[in-house]
């Protein structure tokens, strides 16, 4: 018995359809194929030429499987290349109306309103590395290794010592260490923490970060800078207070306080009846920061903010839940 390759690798090759190509399949390798009975009358050859013939029989069989392959794929392609021709795109037609449409997410739109409010003021947006070494992200802010001020932000490291950012005060080194004086910058981007999900926190979120040095710079200007940024997003009866607090990176270092938009003021539920709510730190930037990045404390001073856009977004929209704002729940976002 004897199997002719050349004819069954024409005929695979000369299919027209997958129809057709399946049947040659069940022809040539089914339990009754052509090319089965020839493999299985090598086992009744005297054995001296058995294990030849056998190997030469898989390899043959190798090969008729490939071709099938192979002309099943070229099928395949022809048949979506078909489908597509007769598929006919009106490009003219009117929009479907029952179309609904998305919109953008309210953290997101929060972050477009401040970008606009520090644009009106002359800042350029810049943007930063999400993964970073610890130098950007530490210790060029004076976060020395087991500096306690390590623990209030809680890491993630990856392995080879790289860190995502904990918080967007990287960009602040990273700009600084190419650009000279004035500069006048804002940085929204993620950041994450290696910490419990609650109400308030959540272990990735968005921040907004201010740079602004220059010959001159006093907190006066920064008291005002952060009361014209709170007003143009909370409205103009915000007021502000600074409170001290401490950061490595600035001295003095102080939080802010705005008027509870809930109350304006009066005492309510949101802000447990004190009238004003913390939004985020701030303060003067630390003369050891200038020096690591080249810029002489002695000439040149400035001021650095932080604060997280989707505590502003809960406030504005009575959310009580930040964890909400990026899991993938439409009921929830659709209501903004
Ligand atoms: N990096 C701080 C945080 O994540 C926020 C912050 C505080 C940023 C003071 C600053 C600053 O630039 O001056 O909690």
């Amino acid at each position: 018995m004897s199997f002719d390759e050349k004819i069954a690798t024409v005929r695979i090759q000369a299919a027209t359809s997958l129809d057709e190509l399946e049947k040659l399949r069940v022809d040539y390798l089914g339990r009754n194929g052509e090319l089965t009975r020839y493999l299985r009358s090598i086992g009744e050859m005297p054995a001296g030429e058995r294990s030849a013939v056998g190997a030469a029989g898989n390899k043959m069989r190798q090969r008729i499987e490939k071709s099938l392959q192979e002309g099943k794929k070229k099928l395949q392609q022809l048949a979506i290349l078909k489908e597509m021709a007769t598929i006919s795109l009106d490009i003219t037609a009117p929009a479907d109306s029952s179309d609904s449409f998305g919109h953008s997410h309210p953290v997101l739109e929060v972050i477009d309103e401040l970008v606009r409010v520090f644009w009106q003021m002359g800042y350029t947006v810049v943007d930063g590395p999400e993964i970073e070494t610890e130098w950007y992200n530490f210790e060029a802010l004076n976060i020395f290794k087991d500096h306690p001020a390590r623990d209030m932000q809680d890491t993630f490291y990856l392995e080879g010592g790289n860190l995502p950012r904990t918080h967007t005060s990287n960009v602040q080194i990273r700009y600084m260490e190419n650009h000279q004086p004035p500069i006048r910058i804002i940085a929204p981007g993620k950041v994450y923490r290696n910490e419990d999900e609650d109400q308030r926190h959540s272990w990735q979120f968005q921040q907004i970060e201010g740079l602004v040095i220059d010959r001159g710079i006093s907190v006066a200007d920064l008291k005002g800078t952060l009361l014209a940024m709170m007003r143009g997003i909370l409205g103009e009866q915000t007021d502000i207070k600074l409170l001290p607090n401490f950061f490595p990176y600035t001295e003095p270092s102080v939080e802010m306080h705005a008027t509870c938009p809930g109350c304006k003021g009066s005492g309510c539920s949101m802000c447990s009846g004190s009238g004003w709510l913390e939004l985020g730190g701030a303060g003067m930037v630390h003369a050891q920061v200038l020096r690591n990045v080249n810029i002489d404390p002695e000439v040149y001073t400035g001021f650095a903010f932080g604060f997280g856009p989707e505590r502003i977004t809960a406030i504005k929209h009575g959310v009580s839940d930040v964890r909400e704002f990026w899991r993938p729940n439409f009921n929830f976002l659709e209501k903004f």
